[in-house]
């Protein structure tokens, strides 16, 4: 069974406790349990990791790089939470690693400030799930698979 990797970004360890009015009362924790149950539906093995530091994330996309190529990973579900509209490297990271990755954001961030309109991510990912709430981890997950997998 192919592996899609589940990856948080900055400050998504605060899910259930920050701008709860935005992100909803659900945690981090909850999130990937129902990661999980969907990926046993779906018929991929789910595996998650956040992180708060850009260097983490780039380290762990390319090794879900070298899973693709080694047939082990169909790809990943991906909130890089503010790094989304800052990272150049992010960015770089997924082109290199030739990684599939659905771009995932909790919120709708078009409908915010200014500085979240604008994705380094957007333009390397396969697919992108923005304003659904933590839904949006399931949509993605669910596109992964109907798009790549599950294989
Ligand atoms: C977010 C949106 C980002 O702008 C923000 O920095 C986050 C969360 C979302 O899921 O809506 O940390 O990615």
């Amino acid at each position: 069974m192919r592996k899609v990797i589940v990856l948080n970004g900055p400050n998504l360890n605060l899910l259930g406790q920050r701008e709860p009015a935005l992100y909803g009362s659900a945690t981090l924790v909850d999130v990937e349990a129902m990661c999980q149950a969907a990926g046993a539906r779906l018929g991929v093995a789910v595996e998650c990791l956040q992180s708060n530091h850009e260097g983490v994330l780039i380290d762990a996309i390319h090794e879900a790089g070298r899973g693709v190529k080694d047939g082990s990973v169909l790809g990943v579900v991906f909130n890089a939470g503010a790094y989304t509209h800052t990272s150049v490297a992010l960015h770089d990271a997924i082109k290199g690693a030739g990684v599939p990755v659905i771009e995932v954001h909790i919120s709708n961030v078009h409908a915010r400030e200014a500085f979240r309109q604008h994705s380094h991510l957007s333009p390397v990912a396969a697919g992108i799930v923005v304003g659904f709430g933590i839904e949006g981890y399931v949509l993605a997950l669910e596109g992964l698979v109907r798009k790549f997998g599950p294989g």
